[in-house]
């Protein structure tokens, strides 16, 4: 693939953003890899004199990191774009300038389109190309549309910013780390595979060093990310094939990383490794995000999700076996072409006999370009939101009933932040349900034991109890080991 900028066809602009100013606000649509690489994007513009800030009014680099997984995705940046663009003819017309970037999937996908439709955009650039941001920025300052959109996703993790000491500490006790990009496994719904292209593993001391550095700065949780986490592999210090089970097992070894979690996995790349870090790690938090789509096998196979129900049934008891405390959440989408209703009367079964903490779910939404939206036999939109809205009720009540049996059980909490109301810390129980606690502020950063006292619409109430935290319980354990 070519790495050459291109130039948009058409007028050239004024010189936008000089040097003067230089804060930046990045807007971040979508999953938490977008989370993460918006953080690389203030990270690879620090040295260049850029702050982040938290509003587009106060800055004079705005860069929206956008997301195209489903329908509308494109519509509502064009719809932003139009707000900012009458920001930017606000600040043109007190003699101030202001540059406007589109990142992402949506520009992956739209390329040029963006800077044809928006001509307010002075630069557009895809996930694989964000280590060259400082260098893009310095060219559309001389007044050209930049449209860079081929990039080799190696250059990506080879170019990483590092995150600065300042910047890790400044997002918090806990952080996003991604290991792996792209995905090979062509769901036919699925844009991932064209926007983001063919899986590729970060390589082992690349992450190991990224975690340490975390951790040195007080971060205690860290979730692996990748679109298809558990796809990653690398080659061990030992030279042996390892899988995201191995990786874990080493990042288990940091000292202070008291947490690890990983998200998003697909079923069929949960092997015994993996299923081993859930039963000797306890930094390995018990929940598990294990998308499965739909419940009926016809759909599974149209979907091309290459498994059925049974084996993802089967798969769930091995990991449930493997961690009894384990709790499982799921994405759904219902009304794929061809979804019949005894199909998803498939999906509401397994629903039921799984037994989910949570779920995403999602009507269709025929992405362009993928398998998917070429099928005859689109659902219909009321039958697509009457589904939904069935699903939706029994998701809703198994998450209140996992939440409700929380009350009297004890646990450890991370805390995060300050909470809503004075006095008030968040933090999250090892089932990443939000948790508020009466506590000092000097706390945020420690795993404390509670009580849970208390369900409320979207978050648990708990009380400080005397005990061991996860570090003194673990430290215990291997102790006796
Ligand atoms: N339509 C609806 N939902 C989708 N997802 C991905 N592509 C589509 C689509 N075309 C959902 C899947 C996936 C989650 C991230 O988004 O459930 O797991
Ligand atoms: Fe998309 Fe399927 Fe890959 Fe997940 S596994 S990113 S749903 S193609």
């Amino acid at each position: 693939m070519s790495n050459e900028t291109r130039m948009a066809r058409g007028e050239t602009r004024p010189a936008a953003a000089a040097a003067r100013r230089r804060r930046v606000f990045v807007k971040t649509y979508g999953c938490q890899m977008n989370v993460y690489d918006s953080d690389r994007m203030t990270d690879a513009l620090a040295p260049d004199g850029f702050e982040a800030v938290t509003s587009p009014d106060e800055a004079d680099l705005v860069i929206l990191n956008t997301c195209h997984i489903r329908e509308k995705a494109a519509e509502k940046v064009y719809s932003e774009l139009g707000r900012l663009r009458k920001l930017k003819d606000a600040r043109a017309a007190e003699g101030e300038e202001m540059m406007i970037g589109v990142a992402g999937c949506v520009a992956q996908a739209e390329g040029e389109e963006i800077a044809r439709r928006a001509p307010v955009v002075d630069l557009v650039f895809g996930p694989q190309t964000y280590h060259r941001l400082p260098e893009l920025v310095k060219q559309a300052a001389t007044g050209a549309t930049v449209v860079e959109t081929e990039f080799e996703i190696e250059d990506k993790f080879r170019h990483l910013a590092t995150p600065s000491p300042a910047g890790i500490r400044s997002r918090g006790v806990t952080a996003f780390l991604t290991v792996q990009e792209g995905c090979d496994k062509f769901c036919t719904f699925c844009v991932v595979p064209y926007t983001r292209g063919a899986e590729v593993s970060r390589p082992v001391e690349q992450i190991v060093a990224e975690a340490r550095r975390l951790a040195d700065e007080g971060v205690r949780e860290v979730t692996l990310l990748g679109q298809n986490v558990n796809g990653w592999h690398g080659e061990g210090a030992d030279g042996r094939a390892w899988g995201l089970g191995e990786l874990l097992f080493r990042l288990a070894e940091i000292d202070g990383l008291d947490r690890l979690r990983y998200t998003t996995s697909h079923p069929r790349d949960m092997d015994d490794a993996l299923i081993a870090a859930h039963r000797d790690l306890p930094q390995l938090m018990p929940y598990l995000h294990l998308p499965v789509q739909s419940g009926s096998d016809r759909i599974l196979k149209a979907m091309n999700r290459k498994h059925t129900r049974e084996e993802y049934f089967r798969l769930v008891d091995r990991i449930r076996a493997a961690r009894p405390d384990l709790a499982l959440s799921c994405d759904f989408i219902v009304g794929f072409p061809g979804e019949s209703d005894a199909d998803f009367r498939d999906t509401l079964d397994l629903v039921e006999r799984v037994g989910f903490a949570s779920a995403f779910t999602f009507k269709y939404s025929p992405r362009p370009g993928t398998p998917g939206a070429l099928l005859e036999d689109q659902v219909a939109e009321e039958v697509m939101s009457e589904r939904l809205a069935e699903l939706q009720v029994l998701i809703t009540r198994q998450q209140r009933a996992f939440n409700t049996a929380m009350v009297g059980r004890r646990c450890d909490v991370l805390l995060e932040k300050r909470g809503r109301n004075p006095g008030q810390v968040t933090g999250r129980s090892p089932w990443l349900q939000p948790v508020q606690i009466e506590a000092p502020e000097t706390l945020i950063g420690e795993i404390v034991p509670v009580e849970i006292t208390d369900t409320g619409t979207n978050s648990l109430f708990a009380r400080r109890i005397a005990g061991q935290d996860e570090k003194t319980a673990r430290n215990g354990r291997m102790g006796a080991a």
